[in-house]
């Protein structure tokens, strides 16, 4: 394991953040979240963003982003919900580590309200499962581990933890 990253991927919302800091504390890791790493590069926000340049030029940016950090390792990397669906970005990444695919029920993300000014959560619950349905095959592809313990951030911690000790 020792220098590899640790990738996690999932739906927006799905914990990816919260249960990356908590590895990071038990693992003694640095945390890098694509989305923060954008935001701060860019100097605006994934809404301002979206809003501007659209969707393709934001997919283009965690592109790059994928790609540098592909190139580092011993991180902890939170990935944008979006970002497997380039295989251009995916691909770098899970060869520089194991991917585990957060896989948090949608309409439980949905119903906890936690979604917030996210661009491509603004369409209602429906929607929302549905570009899970959509998305779903893609994240099985990349995942090498499929968590399912979503009772609390440190319960996702330590599946995630338990598999990687194994
Ligand atoms: C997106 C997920 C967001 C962010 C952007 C697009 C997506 O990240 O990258 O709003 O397409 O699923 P989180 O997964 O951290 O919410």
């Amino acid at each position: 394991m020792e220098g590899r990253n640790i990738i996690l991927i999932g739906m927006m919302a799905s914990g990816k953040t919260t249960v990356g800091g908590l590895l990071a504390d038990r693992l003694g890791r640095a945390l890098v979240d694509t989305d923060a790493l954008i935001e701060h590069r860019e100097g605006r926000t994934i809404p301002a963003i979206f809003a501007q340049d659209g969707e393709d030029h934001f997919r283009a940016l965690e592109q790059q982003t994928a790609e540098t950090l592909s190139h580092q390792t011993g991180l902890i990397v939170s990935c944008g919900g979006g970002l497997p669906l380039r295989p251009q970005a995916m691909a770098p990444l899970k060869e520089s580590g194991v991917v585990f695919w957060l896989r948090r029920d949608p309409g439980a993300t949905y119903d906890s309200g936690v979604l917030g000014d996210r661009p491509l959560a603004q369409d209602g619950r429906a929607a929302f499962l549905e570009r899970f349905a959509q998305r779903e095959p893609v994240y099985r592809r990349w995942a090498d581990h499929i968590i399912t313990d979503f009772s609390s951030p440190e319960a996702t911690a330590d599946a995630i933890l338990e598999v990687l000790e194994a």
